[in-house]
């Protein structure tokens, strides 16, 4: 089992919105939809897109690069151009810290 580290706080994460966290080493997309954070890696199986800059909608994000949808909530990807989902972590929410387990 992985340990939580903390990404960032509450605060700093809007309803809708996506942001990168760096955790050991590893690229993570966080996003904040209707009170839940979710996390996957930032990196579209595609081309390598960033995916913390894509549109939200729902729990589904798409990239920005070339329009793939991923489901933030487990990394599965929906639609393409990529064909193969990204990996999700598990998040908790402790006071304001949002911790990621990696
Ligand atoms: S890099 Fe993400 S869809 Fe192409």
């Amino acid at each position: 089992m992985g340990q939580y580290v903390k990404a960032a706080t509450t605060d700093e994460l809007q309803a809708g919105q996506g942001k990168l966290v760096e955790i050991e080493g590893k690229e993570i997309a966080l996003f904040h939809v209707d009170g839940q954070y979710y996390a996957i890696e930032n990196t579209c199986t595609h081309q390598g897109g960033p995916l913390c800059e894509g549109e939200l909608e729902g729990t589904e994000v798409m990239c920005p690069w070339h329009g793939a949808r991923f489901d933030v909530t487990s990394g599965a990807v929906l639609s393409p151009p990529a064909y193969m989902g990204v990996t999700s972590f598990p998040v908790r929410v402790s006071a304001s810290d949002i911790e990621i387990e990696v």
